[in-house]
């Protein structure tokens, strides 16, 4: 890395294990403190996704280092850079990519990463609409994505989508119903509905009132799904979705396992469709941005975002993400800017 211009002390979220016990806080770090890598960012915005709540907390093992500056998506200007696809002064967002994970990450003024998870932010997208969008907006894209590769069609039927009032749900309802689909939602949080009714959301349904049934196939009534939960609601979706419908398998906030049977596969064609945002490959990845500016952006931003807050609060919001009352999108801001 050009040492030419040092950046000088900057303020960053960094976790820390001791002997077995995580904790995380607000240091002064200078460049020679961040992973290697070829663009320096000076990061405006970042986010608070699920990922983010368990890594700092210690209560997901999500970390592979330590310490490590938490953060999975940050978006800023370029400070700069030894690789030629980038200048000072490009404006460029960063999501998953090991970003927050294996390396330091967006919760910082001064960030640092390989060129080649860096995306040059579309054009007519702000830095904190990228932020709002973040890991969420574009995992529940790249489902969307998936999906119609696949052959999904609105005349299929409604789309299920689960977690909805989780950041990754409240995409999913958006650009779903921007689409033309029909939406529904499901929920632990009924008195979201207005919300989620005002997002796209055509009818919503009460995960706590549910009646899943235990049977191979049950009757089929979704045109296609959007899963943010695993476990019993995963495979209770595989049991429901119509003949040749998508299920895009994104989040696990019930639960890692699935236990179900190869009848919705061989007896209807259901397809269940893996989304890993941040390993997508960094030519679908500027795909898939590019939707998101284009023919897949959000008209509901607004009522996403539900805060903005300081990296001083992330703490606050890790605990409500994981206690189950966090609702949309938290953006975290990083410069005093609005660009
Ligand atoms: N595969 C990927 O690339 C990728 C990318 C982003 C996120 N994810 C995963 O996707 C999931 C959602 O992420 P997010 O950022 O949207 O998180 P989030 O904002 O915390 O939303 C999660 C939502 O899940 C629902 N939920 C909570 N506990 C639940 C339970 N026990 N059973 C069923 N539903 C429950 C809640 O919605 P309701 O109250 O409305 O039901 C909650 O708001 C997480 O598991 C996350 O790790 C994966």
């Amino acid at each position: 890395m050009n040492t030419e211009n040092p950046v000088t002390r900057f303020r960053a979220y960094r976790v820390h294990e001791d002997r077995g016990t995580v904790s995380a806080r607000l240091e002064d770090l200078g460049l020679d403190d961040l992973c290697p890598g070829e663009v320096v960012i000076q990061a405006h915005f970042s986010s608070v996704n699920y990922k983010d709540a368990l890594a700092a907390t210690g209560r997901g093992k999500i970390l592979r280092r330590f310490p490590l500056v938490g953060g999975i998506d940050v978006a800023g200007v370029v400070r700069e850079s030894v690789d030629s696809r980038f200048r000072a002064g490009d404006k460029v967002l960063v999501t998953g990519c090991g970003l927050g994970e294996d390396h330091d990450g967006g919760y910082s003024e001064v960030v640092r990463v390989p060129a080649d998870w860096v995306v040059p932010l579309p054009a007519g997208m702000s830095l904190f609409d990228a932020m709002a969008i973040g890991t969420a907006g574009f995992s529940a894209a790249l489902a969307i994505d998936r999906m119609e590769q696949n052959g999904q069609h609105p005349d299929q039927g409604p789309v299920v989508v689960t977690g909805a009032t989780g950041g990754v749900g409240c995409f999913a309802i958006n650009l779903l119903s921007s689409r033309g689909y029909q939406v529904t939602a499901l929920t632990g949080k009924t008195g979201a509905r207005s919300c989620l009714a005002g997002l796209g959301a055509g009818s919503v349904l009460d995960r706590y009132a549910l009646a899943m049934g235990e049977h191979p196939l049950e009757k089929a009534q979704w045109g296609g799904a959007v899963d943010n939960a695993g476990g019993k609601t995963l495979a209770w979706l595989t049991r429901t979705v119509k003949p040749w419908g998508n299920i895009a398998s994104i989040g696990m906030a019930g639960g890692a396992g699935l236990e179900t049977t190869v009848m919705p596969f061989i007896l209807r064609g259901v397809s269940l469709l893996g989304i890993t945002s941040a390993n997508c490959p960094l030519e679908r990845r500027s795909r898939v941005w590019q939707r998101l500016a284009t023919d897949l952006k959000p008209t509901q931003l607004d009522a996403i975002v539900t805060e903005t807050v300081g990296l001083e609060e992330l703490p606050d919001v890790f605990e409500r993400m994981l206690s189950g009352q966090h609702q949309g999108r938290t953006v975290v801001r990083i410069a005093a800017s609005d660009s």
